[in-house]
């Protein structure tokens, strides 16, 4: 079984934010579209409630789950969240995005939990320019791009937002890091959502040329269907994905996924806070798997490209 909304568009992919926090203050970060929480220090789902969630969502035929953030490595449990996700049958898969910093020392466990990626963001390789817009070291999160290669995460993609006048034209060095890492690099274009309007005109750029270059150099490219229509380009040793979300019509008619908020909401749309349904507070109040479901039904319902022709 599988949920489509009323375009058609399956319902296979669920993004769940397990925590506001995070130990990076990204000066471009989207926080996935969410309101800034007033407290942001105590986590608003357990693991337990983290994994009926997805229960429910896999029973619809939702079979790939990424955990975001905030960053996921701040939260403890975090292990506990993974395993049991992993155990819900016929999960396909299941990743996670992090920056990367706290990842070294527990890349392994993760993996034997049950994580089967990682993406890791990474939007520059020169120290000065990742300190200026993450506020971390640049150190920490190669050493944590190294260890999820070591630990057998299959593909370790580096997203990496392209940013005008910052890192435009560290695409080429990224490209030759993937190569050398065995990783895969995504361009993403950057999206509007929690920057300012000042900070989005000054540094937003459309993908473009970036992309004309990788047609060059590609042996073949790829559409993925199921990922908003998004470019695969194949390199010589190493691949590459471009992201290009903004007033992209294509984008959204192949959006597949639904979010589920820090505090338990869920999200039809990154762009939009207009369209939440509670799912944490029913779930608390006892609500049967039968309710849930109808919830996640309603939600997918309210799914609708954001970008239409
Ligand atoms: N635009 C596009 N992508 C973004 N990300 C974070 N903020 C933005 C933005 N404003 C990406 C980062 C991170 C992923 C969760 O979202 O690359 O890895």
């Amino acid at each position: 079984m599988t949920l489509s909304d009323n375009c058609g568009r399956p319902l296979l992919n669920l993004r769940i934010s397990v925590t506001q926090r995070c130990n990076l203050h990204c000066t471009y970060c989207h926080r996935e579209g969410e309101v800034k929480q007033a407290n942001r220090s105590a986590e608003k789902m357990s693991p337990d409630e983290i994994v009926r969630i997805a229960k429910t969502a896999v029973n619809l035929g939702i079979q790939r789950i990424k955990l975001t953030g905030g960053e996921p490595l701040m939260r403890q449990d975090l292990c506990d969240i993974v395993q049991g996700i992993a155990h819900i049958p016929s999960i396909k898969d299941l990743s996670m995005t992090t920056n990367g910093i706290l990842l070294a020392p527990i890349a392994e466990k993760l993996r034997t939990a049950g994580l089967n990626r990682v993406n890791i963001s990474l939007p520059t390789l020169n120290p000065e320019t990742y300190k200026k817009l993450t506020g971390g070291n640049l150190k920490q999160a190669l050493a944590g791009v190294q260890a999820a290669a070591k630990a057998g995460f299959c593909p370790v993609k580096l997203n990496m937002v392209i940013l005008k006048g910052i890192n435009e034209n560290d695409v080429a060095d990224m490209i030759d890091f993937a190569r050398q890492t065995g990783t895969v690099l995504q361009l993403i274009e950057l999206d509007p959502i929690n920057v300012s309007g000042d900070y989005y005109s000054t540094h937003h750029r459309f993908l473009d040329e970036q992309e004309a270059i990788l047609k060059e150099k590609a042996i073949s490219i790829e559409s993925r269907r199921f990922m908003h229509n998004r470019r695969i380009y194949h390199l010589p040793h190493v691949t590459v994905e471009v992201v290009h979300p903004i007033e992209n019509t294509e984008f959204c008619m192949h959006c597949t996924r639904i979010r589920v908020t820090s505090d338990g909401k869920l999200k039809p749309c990154l762009m939009r806070n207009d369209n939440l349904t509670d799912l944490l507070t029913p779930l608390r109040e006892g609500a049967t798997d039968e309710e849930l479901t109808q919830l996640f039904k309603q939600a997918n319902k309210l799914r609708e490209p954001f970008n239409k022709n």
